[in-house]
């Protein structure tokens, strides 16, 4: 029986770090008050590197690490609410600069759910059309979007990127299992980036200045600290399997607190809930890709090992799927 095995990963990250120190020169904030709510403490911001240049050096380390050539792949889906473009996709960007001339590509809008999106939306290719070879990466330039002088957003965020490679295989060890996917639209104010209006009458010049991104924070916390769970738990169920038996929870890292309450709710011991969000802060649809690309550096993920990976956020949007390793 063919089932889907992640090959490898791979994530990178900008140089330039920002410490909550340096955040403290631009707005009235401090270390203390970014570090206690949030976990943050730094934070990668890009300098001249666009989200595709991100993307497209996740997916040249893939294609080293893997050994695959680039015509071997299928599909290309890029995670992101931080595109280039409207069009082309970042996708398709990187599907170009890599040359993976047989790869179909497109982005993918769902904010901090967007990998995990990603990730069901490549099984059903996989499933259904035969798409045999996968990449998918998250990738972010979330510092472009942000009003660098509004404190209550501006010190959540970081740039970053991070990417697997999927591949069908026979007779394989490792498989997806269930998932979960959830959408709120009818919150669709309480998270906004890049708002565009259309012309007032025609034809009226449109200057073309994007909405900064805007969240109502209190509802977001709220939001994920309920429906998180709440995804984790129908797409462990979904798998055939008890919370007992997921050896990591790795949840989208937006913030320290939101995953020790997440862990609480669901009676599950921290150690099980590993964070990198003091280094990255949130890097939205990149932050489980990296935060799994890390674990299995560090051989903290081992093969056969059931991994619970969760996203949420903009739209609103909640997602899980669950991964025998
Ligand atoms: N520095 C200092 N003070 C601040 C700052 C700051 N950076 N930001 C806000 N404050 C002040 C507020 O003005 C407020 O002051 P007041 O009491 O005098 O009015 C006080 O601190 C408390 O503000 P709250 O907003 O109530 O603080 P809270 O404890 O809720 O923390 C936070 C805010 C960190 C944003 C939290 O609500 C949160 O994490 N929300 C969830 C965000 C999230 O998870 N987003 C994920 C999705 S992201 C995506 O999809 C891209």
């Amino acid at each position: 029986l063919a089932a889907i095995k992640i090959i490898t990963s791979s994530h990178y990250l900008p140089k330039h770090q920002v410490s909550n120190d340096d955040l403290s020169h631009l707005m009235d904030t401090s270390d203390e008050w970014i570090k206690t709510r949030t976990g943050i403490e730094h934070r990668r911001i890009s300098e001249g590197e666009n989200t595709s240049d991100l993307c497209t050096a996740v997916a040249v380390e893939l294609l080293k690490k893997s050994g695959w050539s680039p015509e071997s792949i299928d599909l290309i889906i890029v995670a992101t609410m931080s595109p280039d473009y409207y069009t082309p996709a970042t996708a398709a960007i990187v599907q170009g600069k890599i040359k993976a001339k047989q790869a179909v590509a497109f982005d993918l809008s769902a904010a901090c759910s967007g990998f995990i999106y990603s990730l069901v939306v490549a099984q059903s290719f996989m499933g259904n059309m035969n798409y045999r070879r996968v990449m998918i990466i998250g990738g972010e330039v979330l510092s472009k979007v942000i009003n660098w002088h509004d404190r209550t957003s501006a010190v959540l965020f970081g740039d970053g990127a991070a990417g697997v490679l999927l591949e069908n295989e026979q007779d394989s060890t490792s498989s997806f299992l269930g998932n979960h996917l959830q959408t709120f639209g009818d919150l669709a104010a309480s998270l906004q980036a890049g708002k565009t209006l259309p012309l007032a009458s025609f034809p009226a010049y449109s200057p073309h200045n994007y909405g900064a991104f805007e969240m109502a924070g209190r509802d977001v916390y709220t939001f994920a600290t309920h429906r998180v769970p709440e995804s984790i738990i129908a797409a462990v169920k979904k798998s055939n399997l008890q919370l007992n038996q997921v050896d990591w929870f790795i949840v989208h890292q937006a913030n320290s607190r939101i995953i020790k309450q997440i862990a609480k709710r669901l009676q599950q011991p921290l150690e099980k809930f590993p964070m990198n969000i003091a280094a990255y802060g949130n890097t939205s649809a990149a932050s489980v890709p990296i935060l799994l690309d890390e674990l299995i550096d560090k051989k903290k993920i081992e093969r056969g090992q059931i991994l619970a990976l969760t996203g949420f956020g903009g739209g609103l949007t909640v997602g899980t799927q669950i991964i025998k390793y």
